[in-house]
């Protein structure tokens, strides 16, 4: 039985990534926090900000974040040299309505809902869900997520531009006029075409959004042609299966680069994969990334061998990279830049420091680590040379010490313990098996890491580490940690390729009435984190993605907290208040705005999610828990992008 067999059997009613599938002693992030937090004497009335010191000289006396400026003046300015405050908004209640709530002076529009055609002349949506797989191909995917919108060039952008847009997963109940009964071939094509990345130019007309017919309008979906580069290249036997090497799958959280491309992450890729072959059983690395016999019960194995992994197991490692997508070369295959590292990437955070470019990514499973990536030289100067700059350069897996200090530890072939003696062929075999590499050399278990951001005025990072199931010890915080947490760290001098950093817990998530920890009210109480991104002021956004079954569950402490939402934070002062909240179901996530921060784009992820819970709640079916966004009681939920836009024009937040 692999451990997160073992796990699943414990925690019967938790979705698969908040079961571990990492056997590994190394320490729990837990522990850490628990250690460092100990010897705080402040926890309540207070933010964890201020109790944790990161902002307060005498907190980190004599390390360099000593000497950070004062949190903000009073009267309604703050120190950034007479601006506004940085959250204007009246922050919205907590709501289970089926309904997308913002603030009264703000206005919404729904864009590109699943399903929807990606050019005037493709094939329409259907409401009883049977479009074919060829037809979900040429139309909106399922479930969006990751998200970011390339402006067309100078003040246009603002009111043009392309937006690619990540596809999760697909909910089976929704996507079939029949539900989740017997698999098919056809299918799984479906599913394969519901997945992926959307890129659809759109552009603003008298007010409202919409797709405009473009050259660049595409779907990279599960059966596109793909490509590998970096250390395991398309040649690398390990990448030889029974098919050519296509799609990308379960693409969560995102990045794009300074030279105009999209990274889309895989994560719970795992889950499509299984067997019947009861002589099947998982290898060590396999079980490393939870490969089980059932995988997460899509059942595609049954209908196409491609995804059972007795018959074809080198298609496992054609997944947990990061792919790489030119919005501009719709004719260039997406690429598996394979440097970054195997794992169940939630996202890819780019910087650039020192003109290398920084790749920073979460893996997101209960006792899984943070990543990094540094480019070995100017990514310029690669990119002169015909190179990819996310080719070249090392990984490196986060520690975080008690002392509130912490390291970055290379995984690199011959160092330390990732030697030819212990096993480890060439860097190629450590980017295959990143997990297990990261056990080897300490990196720290963490509670689910997702999105990573850096507050674009002082380059501190942030992490969401949305929930965990209290895998290892009784010694921490909170043993289960069902509401996360954001950690914020800053690397040396602020430099993103340093190997050493300082780090503290910016904010607990919950609600004090569960757990007396938490310093956060009725105005902005909220639990697991996923989705982070700063806008160029530094406002920094929160997503949230309660799974369903802690939606559904008032002993998991969520019934204050209701649907998922997305908040504003204040970085300096540590002041969070709730924006929106979501429809019944959805999570909310993925989030941009056009450079002049005017409008906003927002993904509502799987309204009514799970196979019970959707359609118009009636007397028959009282426990249906959204039908958004049409409302139709012969339809059923679809994901789509929300376009937020103030009403009387202003920067969204303020
Ligand atoms: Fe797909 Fe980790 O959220
Ligand atoms: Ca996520
Ligand atoms: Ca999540």
């Amino acid at each position: 039985m692999s451990v997160d067999s073992d796990r699943r059997a414990a925690f019967p009613d938790y979705d698969p990534d908040e079961i571990s599938s990492n056997p590994s002693d190394n320490r729990a992030f837990r522990d850490v926090v628990a250690a460092r937090l100990s010897r705080r004497s402040v926890l309540h009335g207070g933010s964890m900000l201020a109790a944790a010191g990161f902002l307060t000289a005498a907190g980190l006396a004599g390390s360099e974040l000593a000497g950070r400026p004062a949190p903000a003046a009073a009267h309604g300015r703050d120190r950034r040299r007479g601006k506004p405050k940085l959250l204007g908004f009246t922050p919205v209640a907590a709501s289970d309505a089926d309904e997308f709530i913002v603030p009264d002076d703000y206005t919404t529009q729904v864009l590109i809902p699943w399903g929807e055609p990606i050019r005037s002349g493709g094939p329409a949506w259907r409401k009883d869900a049977s479009n074919t797989a060829t037809e979900q191909a040429q139309q909106i995917g399922m479930h969006h997520d990751g998200m970011h919108y390339f402006p067309a060039r100078g003040s246009a952008g603002n009111r043009r531009g392309t937006l690619v847009l990540n596809h999760e997963y697909v909910d089976r109940t929704l996507l079939y006029p029949d539900g989740d009964s017997e698999i098919t071939q056809e299918k799984v094509d479906k599913a394969l075409a519901g997945h992926g990345v959307s890129v659809v130019e759109i552009v603003e007309s008298h007010g409202r959004w919409k797709v405009r017919d473009s050259w660049r309008n595409r779907r990279v979906t599960g059966t596109t042609p793909v490509t590998f580069s970096g250390p395991v290249g398309a040649t690398h036997p390990a990448l030889k299966a029974n098919n050519p090497a296509m799609g990308t799958l379960n693409n969560c959280s995102h990045g794009f680069t300074p030279w105009g491309t999209y990274l889309a992450c895989e994560e719970n890729w795992n889950g499509y994969f299984g067997t019947e072959d009861p002589a099947w059983t998982p290898t060590p690395e396999q079980a490393r990334y939870g490969i089980d016999a059932a995988g997460f019960g899509f059942r595609w194995h049954l209908a196409d061998p491609r995804f059972d992994v007795a018959v074809n197991p080198n298609e496992l490692n054609r997944f947990g990279w990061i792919t790489e997508i030119d919005p501009d070369r719709p004719h260039v295959r997406p690429v598996k830049r394979t440097a970054l590292g195997r794992l169940k990437h939630e996202g890819a955070y780019v910087s650039e420091a020192r003109g290398r470019v920084v790749v920073y990514s979460g893996d997101d499973q209960d006792g899984d680590y943070i990543y990094k990536f540094v480019g070995d030289k100017p990514w310029r100067w690669h990119r002169f040379l015909g190179r990819s700059p996310l080719d070249h350069g090392t990984l490196y897996v986060a520690r975080f010490d008690d002392d509130g200090s912490g390291r970055w530890l290379p995984l690199k072939h011959g160092k330390g313990p990732l030697t030819s003696a212990n096993g480890w062929q060439d860097q190629a075999d450590v980017l295959l098996r990143t997990r297990q590499a990261a056990d080897a050399v300490g990196a720290t278990r963490m509670d689910r890491p997702e999105w990573i951001a850096a507050n674009p005025r002082n380059q501190d990072l942030f992490a969401t580490l949305t929930n965990g199931t209290g895998w290892e010890s009784a010694v921490n915080p909170r043993t289960p940690n069902p509401y996360g947490h954001i950690v914020r760290w800053r690397e040396r001098h602020g430099d993103h390729t340093a190997t050493r950093f300082e780090w503290d817990i910016f904010v607990l998530a919950g609600d004090p009435a569960y757990d007396p920890q938490v310093d956060l009210d009725e105005s902005n109480i909220f639990g697991s984190p996923d989705g982070l991104w700063f806008d160029d002021d530094g406002r920094m956004w929160i997503q949230t993605d309660i799974s369903n079954s802690s939606q559904n569950r008032a002993d998991r402490g969520y019934d204050n907290i209701k649907n998922n939402m997305m908040l504003a934070a204040d970085p300096d002062t540590g002041e969070v208040r709730r924006f929106l909240v979501g429809p019944r179901g959805c999570e909310i996530t993925g989030v941009v705005t056009t450079p002049d921060q005017r409008t906003m784009f927002v993904n509502v992820q799987h309204p009514g999610e799970s196979t019970t819970f959707w359609g118009t709640p009636t007397p028959e079916n009282p426990r249906a828990v959204s039908n958004w966004p049409d409302f139709d009681p012969d339809g059923r939920p679809r994901a789509a992008t929300v376009v937020i836009r103030k009403q009387d024009g202003g920067v969204i937040g303020t």
